[in-house]
């Protein structure tokens, strides 16, 4: 786990020195959990965007496109539930002054439990070796059975506490298993309050009677309030789905772990809208369609699993979590969600208007049931360069790091490099990038050696280096330098585009996902 850690940090690190992610407003030492995305990162961000905005809008013939504003009549938010119930329940230690969210205390202490069992489990293998039986010793050790029960016991507490949204009881589960602050080491604690996690802001002067609108916290409401338009205007039938990416907010109590959650982010969201009665069936074909656009990037497919919710958000009767494997743990990365009707006939009741969808094969109206698949931009941004960073040793002594991001995602998809910067090579390899670069994002490097060059891509995850020589003047061929593999090849000039196409094309993920 501390190896972990330690790999997380110098992700951090990799991704300021490379331009990938950098603090915000960083001169005025930051701003909580706000993170701007460099000449590489917003490169990486927009090919994640691109490969599931396509998988959505090409692949589907019945799911559209939009964009809503940011901004929506505050009266969305009340009907979406949440003016009301959109809260964290929070707690404060009163040695440090710092605050924290009483159910992630509660998780970590789950975690805890979880951690001293695989403990057990692991001790044991290595005791016995080859013979070990590792269910049988989970169901058998007595110390392990004891970690087991205390887990399932707080386990129990924590998810009635959550669903009876006992405050109370979330402060006593703390008290009684005598969670500390980790800051001050104390049991110190505050009562659980609940604190709403949206921003507001005020639209209009105030001599106009200025109005407080909140910055959107998810995407998904201007979805539902365009679902009509969309529907009329695109002659859309149900079943079908609409896909939207955009920024969100979120005033998080805790923010941490780098990007993964942030005060300011993007999702990529798709609703689908189903005949009300056919839902379940649609929540299951979302979720393996889904789970196999994660894995068509080859990341690993036991980098991924569902976590079903223990407890369902106010508008949802089914609920699962597509979990990656982050540095520090199994982490939610995308929801798939059966939201019921119940958006939908929330708007038509505060607003007093009919969406109701016409049916022509049934000739009746009704509000259509949803299906929601969301997903962070950042996260989904974390897990790609978690999955591909890469420190490797080098059979010469030397080592590399390496960002072995999917080709297709790459920031860059290859380097064009003169040996030397003369004898006409530098205008060679500027007439070959000039030829590729309307194709593929190309990068133009003749400073220090060509291994100092190397590095520099390997660092940045350009799968192909191309290194002009004065052969290549001669005979019009060029040295491709493959990242994973370092192995170098000769090709003539007019293969490039044929080599690199076939590598970075998103067609390959988009077969795995529809067959
Ligand atoms: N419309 C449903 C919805 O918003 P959610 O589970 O709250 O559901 C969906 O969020 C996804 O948005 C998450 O799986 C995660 O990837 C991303 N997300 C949520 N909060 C985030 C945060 N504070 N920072 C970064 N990403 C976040």
């Amino acid at each position: 786990m501390a190896q972990q850690e330690d790999v997380f940090k110098k992700l951090v690190a990799h991704c300021k020195e490379y331009g990938f992610v950098f603090p915000s407003s960083e001169i005025y030492d930051g701003l909580g959990a706000v993170y701007d995305y460099g000449q590489n990162g917003v490169e990486l961000k927009n090919n994640i965007k691109k490969y599931w905005w396509d998988s959505m809008v090409l692949l589907h013939e019945n799911v559209v496109g939009i964009d809503a504003a940011i901004f929506m009549h505050p009266t969305t938010w009340k009907a979406s539930g949440h003016v009301d119930a959109f809260n964290d329940p929070l707690i404060d230690n009163k040695d440090s002054k710092k605050r924290y969210r009483a159910d992630v205390l509660i998780e970590d202490l789950l975690a805890k439990y979880d951690d001293k069992i695989e403990k057990e489990v692991e001790k044991a293998a290595k005791r016995f070796g080859e013979s070990f039986d590792a269910a049988l010793y989970r169901q058998t050790n007595p110390r392990v059975q004891e970690h087991q029960a205390k887990r399932d016991e707080i386990h129990a507490r924590f998810v009635k506490a959550l669903n009876d949204s006992d405050l109370a009881e979330l402060k006593q589960i703390i008290v009684d298993y005598e969670v500390v602050c980790p800051i001050s080491g104390t049991k110190n604690w505050t009562d659980v309050r609940q604190f709403n996690l949206m921003f507001s802001t005020e639209m209009g002067s105030t001599a106009d009677g200025a109005m407080k609108i909140y910055l959107r916290p998810e995407t998904a409401q201007g979805i539902f309030v365009n679902y009509l338009n969309v529907q009329k205007t695109g002659r859309m039938k149900i079943p079908f789905g609409i896909a939207q990416i955009g920024k969100a907010f979120r005033n998080e109590i805790v923010a941490r772990q780098f990007i993964f959650r942030m005060r300011e982010f993007e999702q990529m969201e798709m609703q689908f809208f189903v005949r009300p009665g056919t839902e379940m069936e649609w929540f299951k074909k979302w979720k393996e369609t889904r789970l196999k656009w994660h894995k068509a990037l080859g990341l690993g497919d036991h980098k991924y699993r569902f976590h079903d919710h223990d407890k369902l958000a106010h508008y949802a009767n089914a609920a699962t979590d597509i979990e990656f494997e982050m540095p520090f743990g199994f982490k939610e990365v995308e929801g798939i969600h059966s939201r019921t009707d119940f958006d939908l006939s929330s708007h038509e009741k505060y607003s007093g208007k009919s969406i109701k969808y016409f049916d022509p094969e049934l000739n009746e109206s009704y509000t259509p049931y949803v299906i929601e698949t969301s997903i962070g931009v950042d996260r989904t941004f974390l897990s790609i360069m978690a999955a591909s960073y890469t420190e490797e040793q080098l059979e010469n002594g030397e080592s590399r790091v390496v960002l072995k991001l999917p080709a297709v995602l790459a920031p860059i998809k290859l380097a064009v490099m003169p040996l030397v910067k003369k004898d006409g090579l530098p205008e060679k390899a500027r007439e070959i990038m000039n030829s590729l670069k309307f194709d593929f994002k190309c990068q133009y490097d003749e400073k220090d050696s060509i291994g100092k060059r190397y590095r520099r891509q390997d660092a940045i995850g350009t799968p192909f280096c191309v290194t002009v020589d004065h052969d290549s003047l001669t005979d019009n061929t060029v040295t491709i330098r493959y990242r994973d593999t370092m192995q170098q090849e000769r090709v003539p000039v007019e293969k490039l585009h044929e080599i690199i196409a076939q590598k970075v094309s998103m067609k390959e993920l988009f077969k795995k996902i529809v067959e």
